[in-house]
């Protein structure tokens, strides 16, 4: 070949891969994950279960969940399953089913802890007695009807089984689960002779020692025309359906926290957070919400009207409705299910549940410049001092992963930063801030104190032989604390006094990364599902929530430094439900190009309304160079997101806002010194999430709840109740 045409083709391939560079095959898709195929293949009314012996016990509705033709089924793998009904204040009822535990499981199964805030429990009603009820047209079909509020009532339909909330008046449905029969449980087993549990995905065995698992049902949004939540996908606001008639059939919604590189502006596939919690809305202009809490993988249908034409034997057919497929590997059903009926009333009961959004310092909801990585303390002075010889206001200077000696968190590189303190102290004495990064992963290093430390205390987590689960991140070799045990929780707080953290002043803060967690090696880029953690519990049943303990134990170990009396502030890239409760998240590594720009609404959209609403996308984009235009548009728009952060990868071309001529100067000073102008109201809003849950930003139909046009407007968004933000996404 000629050297022209080879060169002509290698520029076809790079022109492929940048195109193509998000690495589809790198991850799972549905039907390369057993427990999602099977489940998509189920059909309505599939579920035979039926509720028997219901009765009210310890202020709960209570009932066994059995199985209407044992003969059909493999008999002694069969056995009762518990399900119980519980009331609270202000519409909330919670629905758990699981294996009975008096009949020795082979193991019992992950109920996710620190997630629901202790004051929810107080707000339980305990209910005295149920109603029966006659099924109308059915044969003499009962339901256990009992009082949830003034205003509703819960239901439980005993043959088949189904469980459901609604209005008294009209006896209008809001939210249902199990209508079309789809509930399945895969109760844990003996494995029998000619059984194989392993699964293999490109070179990786997951040993599955217990087995199938999973669980999945339908969940219905009655008086709805969308539905909304569900984070993190960069996708549309409201949630396009995935399967039925005239859908493209596309993958589920999947929440599976990924360290995801060069994610897609408009795709169903799981990033770095996960919040199983969806709103639905419609022109009744009546919300309502459902929330599953579970960390093990999830994958979420959303069906087309029509989907379920063979087999939707028991819906009422005078109410708009959506409905949904719920589906996750392992854990139990823990649902909540909240009436509304106004939008920002499901906020509310969603985080009486998981807590209301932690109160950010001031400062940290001002600008913030970040960059992998300012290279050293004379870098930090200039970038420092050039935001005042420009005029243009800021509040901290982060520091990426190059600070560190060898990626070695807690640690300076002593030669590129030889006087952190002193660094430090310098940004203060102008009120400024540093931000530096401490990611989860510690280099296997005997020399290393926190390894040496961590390892001799045996807390890291385990691989599925019961040896340090060893992967490979940024240091080289790593492993990972288990941060699901609360006692290496506190151990880790107490790595940022400033004892512990050498270097450290009052005014540096964290960022936590990579929690996902991020494995080079692991499968799917994470940590194996069979990995083991406190307790002997399996890495699949609490993968999503591992960012989000971690996230905790930063927060507090903040919370804790000096008089403890300061106000944490940590940025953390995975989530979970609950996470508002410790600092802000950001999108993670999205491009420098218009869709971004776009998609990034949407995003922080989402998050505020499932509770994280201190959250913000990387300003310019964090992969490639944005042009000015590009650039000016997006800090004109980022001035708006609750969290707003500059930041760039490090093969980018610098992108300080000094550094694209006058003009373009001027514009972007302009917009950071708006976000100044309004820090006031920024901050009011921030403490009325603090308070009642209620985001930041907030879709249009937040405040306009009667308005359609309003319902799936992506493009604008409120901030507050008094200001309309609308982007311009696209160049010229
Ligand atoms: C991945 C993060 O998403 C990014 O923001 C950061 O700069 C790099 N890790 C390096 O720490």
């Amino acid at each position: 070949m000629k050297m022209k045409q080879v060169a002509f083709l290698f520029l076809i391939f790079l022109a492929s891969q940048t195109v193509h560079s998000w690495k589809k095959d790198e991850f799972r898709a549905c039907d390369q994950t057993p427990f999602c195929k099977r489940a998509r293949f189920r059909k309505p009314g599939a579920c035979t279960l039926i509720a028997h012996d219901v009765s009210i016990s310890d202020g709960d509705l209570t009932a066994k969940l059995i199985p209407k033709a044992p003969h059909d089924q493999d008999q002694d793998q069969i056995k009762p399953l518990t399900l119980s009904v519980s009331v609270y204040q202000d519409g909330i009822m919670r629905l758990k089913i699981d294996e009975d535990p008096s009949l020795d499981p082979p193991k019992k199964r992950f109920q996710v802890a620190d997630v629901v805030v202790s004051e929810f429990e107080t707000k339980k009603l305990w209910l005295q007695s149920a109603s029966a009820e006659k099924i109308n047209g059915d044969d003499g079909g009962l339901s256990s009807v009992v009082y949830l509020s003034d205003g509703y009532e819960a239901v439980l339909r005993h043959d088949p089984f189904e469980v459901y909330v609604r209005e008294k008046a009209g006896n209008r449905r809001v939210v249902s689960l199990n209508s079309h029969g789809l509930f399945d449980f895969e109760q844990l087993r003996v494995k029998k002779e000619d059984e194989d549990w392993e699964e293999r995905f490109r070179g990786h065995t997951d040993t599955r020692p217990y087995g199938p698992q999973s669980i999945s049902f339908d969940v219905s949004f009655y008086g709805s025309d969308f539905v909304y939540g569900i984070p993190e996908h960069a996708s549309s606001f409201a949630l396009k359906p995935t399967r039925g008639p005239g859908v493209e059939e596309s993958e589920p919604f999947r929440l599976f926290n990924l360290d995801v590189f060069e994610y897609l502006h408009e795709s169903p596939f799981g990033i770095y957070g996960s919040i199983p919690f969806m709103v639905s809305h419609g022109k009744s202009g009546q919300s309502s919400g459902f929330f599953w809490l579970n960390a093990a993988e999830m994958q979420i249908d959303v069906l087309a009207k029509g989907w379920d034409a063979e087999g939707g034997i028991l819906m009422p057919t005078e109410q708009s409705r959506i409905d949904t497929f719920w589906m996750s590997e392992a854990g139990i059903v823990d649902t909540f299910f909240f009436v509304g009926p106004g939008p920002k009333d499901v906020v509310k009961q969603y985080v009486s549940v998981t807590g209301l959004p932690a109160m950010p310092q001031l400062f940290s909801t001002g600008y913030h410049q970040c960059r992998w990585n300012y290279r050293d303390e004379e870098d930090v002075e200039n970038v420092d001092s050039k935001f005042d010889e420009h005029d243009i206001p800021y509040d901290v200077l982060w520091l990426d992963i190059e600070h560190t000696d060898g990626k070695r968190y807690f640690t300076w590189d002593k030669m590129l930063f030889p006087h952190p303190e002193e660094m430090q102290r310098k940004l203060a004495a102008k009120g400024r801030h540093m931000v530096t990064i401490v990611d989860p992963h510690i280099k296997r290093d005997e020399s290393f104190h926190l390894h040496k430390d961590a390892s001799q205390r045996g807390y890291y987590v385990k691989d599925a032989t019961g040896k340090d689960y060893d992967g490979w991140c940024w240091p080289g070799s790593s492993s990972y604390p288990d941060m699901l045990n609360p006692e290496i929780r506190s151990w880790w707080a107490e790595k940022f006094s400033y004892d512990n953290y050498v270097g450290s002043t009052p005014s540096l803060y964290i960022w936590n990364d990579m929690n996902e967690p991020s494995v080079f090696n692991g499968p799917e880029v994470t940590m194996p599902r069979d990995a083991l953690h406190l307790g002997g519990v399996e890495h699949r049943e609490l993968h999503n929530a591992y960012g989000y303990y971690f996230h905790m134990a930063t927060a507090e170990g903040l919370l804790k430094r000096g008089d403890g009396k300061d106000r944490p502030f940590v940025l953390s890239r995975a989530f979970f439900a609950g996470s508002q409760r410790y600092g802000a998240v950001w999108t993670g590594d999205n491009s420098a190009d218009w869709d971004h720009l776009r998609v990034s609404v949407p995003m922080v959209l989402t998050l505020g309304l499932t509770g994280m609403t201190f959250s913000g996308a990387d300003v310019g984009g964090f992969f490639g160079n944005p042009e000015p235009e590009l650039l000016v548009r997006w800090y004109q728009l980022g001035a708006y997101y609750p969290f707003f952060r500059g930041h760039a990868h490090h093969d980018t071309k610098r992108r300080e806002p000094w550094l694209f001529g006058e003009r373009n100067t001027a514009l972007m000073r302009d917009a950071i010194r708006i976000r100044y102008t309004l820090l006031p109201y920024f901050y009011t809003l921030f403490r009325e999430a603090n308070v009642s849950g209620v985001p930041v930003v907030r879709p249009l139909w937040m405040e306009f709840p009667s308005d359609e046009a309003a319902f799936s407007n992506d493009e604008a968004f409120m901030v507050g109740n008094s200001l309309l933000v609308q982007g311009i996404y696209t160049a010229g």
